[in-house]
């Protein structure tokens, strides 16, 4: 078996996301365990950190035990030691990066959204093809523990027939006034590529139709709920994108469904992300890492509202979560954005099949895109795939 490298550039490599999830999480693990097995070869990810502030460059990279890290993105392009061009910087600037980086010849693998609109995107992926370039869009999600084991009750037949879902998601993101904002400001602003049904509903179309098949139509209502906040540096903004969306959804299946998605609600309930499907024989609710049913056996008998006889004396919420039964654990942990580099790296080394490439990114963005127009024209919007 013999041992090669792959360069990466990783761009945007001092943000979050790239330092917490895709290096700690992902390429840092499967360096020191040796790399990935892809045929005969052994391929170990040789990681080249770009970004813009030097000194955070060498923090990172002294972290993670990296020996490699540049300010210049165009020299860093222009080295063919290093053919994979991954990018996880700020959304607005990810196009044109994106497009420099096929210029030079690189596969690319990328954060979502992969580009602001459905048109940009397949403009990407052409010129990406035509160069012969693999391409990638980071789809996490479908990998969290709790969404495996919704979906495979639904390749199990659990649900019978399914008849509807919902979505839930958010939190409270403070607006920086009351207290500090926990989340970057460009969140916040369409310059900065922000807005939550670009931020979140990428990641909900590859969750919702890689477990329950096509969506057909959107409906949605999208808006800001907190229009003042304070940034990094104490100025204040009006914020100009939506922090709060509310969608309705028709399958091909004929099942409806509905997703919330908010940084201006408070939490109340299993996690930070439910996720529920009913069907005739069964329903499931997945959290990030939990998943619980409740068979149609099991389901209790509920009257309806009882509030003749004075006071409810049982505990609502422990009583009826106490009807679910907890679905074990199959595998060990992963993490989700592992899953995508284990399958992105041999598709470029060994052209392997990969499902999540920029086809996928560009009907992520659809969604986003369709939940936009449809707020903005309160209309419902076909979904159609795009070709
Ligand atoms: N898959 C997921 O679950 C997930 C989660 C969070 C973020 N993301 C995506 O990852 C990307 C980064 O998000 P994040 O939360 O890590 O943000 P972040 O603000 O922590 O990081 C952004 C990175 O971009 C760089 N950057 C910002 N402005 C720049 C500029 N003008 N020029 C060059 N570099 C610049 C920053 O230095 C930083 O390295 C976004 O596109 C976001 O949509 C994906």
């Amino acid at each position: 078996m013999a041992t090669k490298q792959l360069g990466i550039i990783l761009n945007g490599a001092t943000g979050r996301i790239c330092r917490t999830q895709h290096m700690r999480g992902g390429l840092v693990p499967i360096r020191d365990e040796g790399g990935l097995t892809v045929g005969d070869d052994q391929i170990v990810p040789r990681m080249l950190l770009a970004g813009r502030n030097e000194d955070r460059l060498a923090e990172v990279a002294r972290e993670y035990g990296i020996e490699e890290w540049t300010t210049d993105l165009d020299s860093a392009l222009a080295d063919p030691d290093f053919p994979v061009f991954f990018d996880a910087a700020a959304t607005h600037l990810r196009l044109d990066t994106l497009n420099k980086a096929i210029d030079a010849g690189k596969h690319i693998y990328t954060e979502k959204p992969i580009a602001p609109t459905v048109a940009e995107g397949i403009e990407l992926m052409k010129r990406a093809d035509a160069k012969g370039l693999k391409h990638g869009a980071v789809e996490d999600k479908l990998f969290l523990p709790g969404f495996r084991k919704l979906s495979n009750l639904m390749d199990r037949g659990f649900f019978g027939r399914v008849l509807g879902f919902k979505l839930e998601f958010g939190w409270w993101v403070f607006n920086g006034i009351e207290a500090e904002s926990q989340r970057p400001s460009w969140n916040y602003k369409k310059s900065g590529g922000g807005g939550l049904l670009s931020d979140m509903h990428p990641h909900w179309r590859y969750v919702i139709e890689g477990i329950l098949g096509p969506i057909n139509h959107v409906s949605c209502a999208a808006w800001t709920a907190q229009p003042d906040r304070i940034d990094e540096d104490g100025n204040r903004y009006k914020v100009d994108v939506e922090d709060a969306t509310a969608t309705l959804l028709e399958m091909d299946s004929g099942a409806r469904g509905i997703i919330n998605s908010s940084w201006a609600t408070r939490v109340r309930g299993d996690d930070l992300v439910t996720f529920q499907i009913d069907g005739t024989d069964g329903s499931a609710v997945a959290g990030l890492r939990n998943c619980w049913t409740q068979s149609a056996a099991d389901t209790p008998l509920i009257h309806g509202f009882n509030m003749g006889s004075g006071p409810e004396t049982m505990d609502f919420y422990e009583d009826y979560n106490a009807q679910w039964k907890g679905v074990p654990e199959v595998a060990p942990y992963k993490n989700p954005y592992r899953f995508g580099w284990e399958g992105f790296i041999p598709h470029v080394v060994a052209d392997t099949p990969f499902n999540h490439t920029l086809a996928a990114g560009i009907r992520d963005v659809q969604l986003a895109e369709a939940c936009d127009r449809s707020s903005a024209e309160k209309a419902w919007v076909d979904m159609a795939p795009v070709t």
